[in-house]
């Protein structure tokens, strides 16, 4: 197996996608950060090393508002990851995107209230600003677009996903305003998880998936077991889209979303 340094590529498992079972010889390994331990699996697929973290825990049981969401990006940039893949339970505002489709997120709006979205908070890291004109990784997104059609799947190239605070779902009225506000989807955990990764110069990709209509636009109350069976439905089809894409990564390829503090003399660790 790999020693843990040639891992460059990194999964994180939204709700439903605990386990790495995609992943051989899986070993769980921890490592510090500047904001606490975090606990990782790794193993092989097709050669490559491959991290993987469940976002809300092993067993679902850390809220989106309290992820440790540096730690882990922090984690991921210190074991050398270059791209990550993270999936994502979403509702849907938008009727074409449809119960157990997959989205490809292209742009978000930040509805969070509490949450830490840098890793410069003055000092010895300074301030930065980064561009976030395309946040989520073009070159990962055109992959897994083109795999996802190639294997069938029901998946939508582009989507703009609001990120409230949860962990509470949203109110219809909420929902009818994000929609007027150019909203597809709607999530709890993509920010800070996306601009942290650009932060730490990671390629990142989200695979969104619609486990509810969001509500309002559903005419019943939502329900955290329907978004776990739909979830659970579909973890075959996740399973593909992550493979065949793994598959076509060229790990070593360059990218720009790894310059993206070149301003500021690139990220450090
Ligand atoms: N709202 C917020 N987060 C979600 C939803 C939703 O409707 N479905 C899955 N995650």
């Amino acid at each position: 197996m790999a020693g843990d340094k040639m891992i460059k590529i990194g999964i994180i498992g939204g709700t439903g996608v605990y386990d790495p079972k995609i992943l051989d010889h899986v070993h769980q390994v921890e490592t510090m950060t500047p904001y606490g331990a975090v606990s990782y699996k790794v193993g092989d697929f097709e050669g490559k090393s491959i991290a993987f973290i469940p976002r809300h825990g092993s067993k679902h049981s850390i809220a989106p508002h309290l992820i440790n969401y540096r730690a882990n990006i922090w984690a991921m940039k210190k074991i050398g990851v270059r791209r990550i893949l993270a999936t994502a339970a979403v509702g849907s505002l938008h009727l074409p995107m449809k119960l157990g489709d997959f989205v490809l997120v292209d742009q978000f709006i930040d509805f969070t209230k509490n949450r830490i979205s840098t890793f410069h908070e003055g000092g010895k890291r300074g301030v930065v600003h980064v561009d976030l004109t395309n946040p989520y990784c073009d070159s990962l997104r055109d992959k897994l677009l083109t795999v996802g059609k190639d294997i069938g799947l029901e998946i939508h190239g582009r989507g703009t996903y609001i990120c409230t605070e949860g962990p509470r779902f949203e109110t219809p009225a909420e929902i009818a305003m994000f929609a007027k506000f150019g909203g597809h989807l709607v999530g709890m955990t993509n920010v800070p998880e996306v601009v942290l990764a650009r932060e730490a110069e990671i390629c990142y990709g989200t695979i969104a998936m619609v486990t509810n209509f969001a509500a309002g636009v559903s005419p019943n109350p939502l329900t955290y077991g329907e978004v776990i069976k739909i979830m659970n439905q579909n973890t075959e089809n996740l399973k593909m889209l992550l493979m065949n894409t793994i598959k076509n990564i060229d790990i070593e390829a360059d990218c720009n979303c790894q310059h993206a503090l070149a301003e500021y003399g690139g990220f450090k660790i």
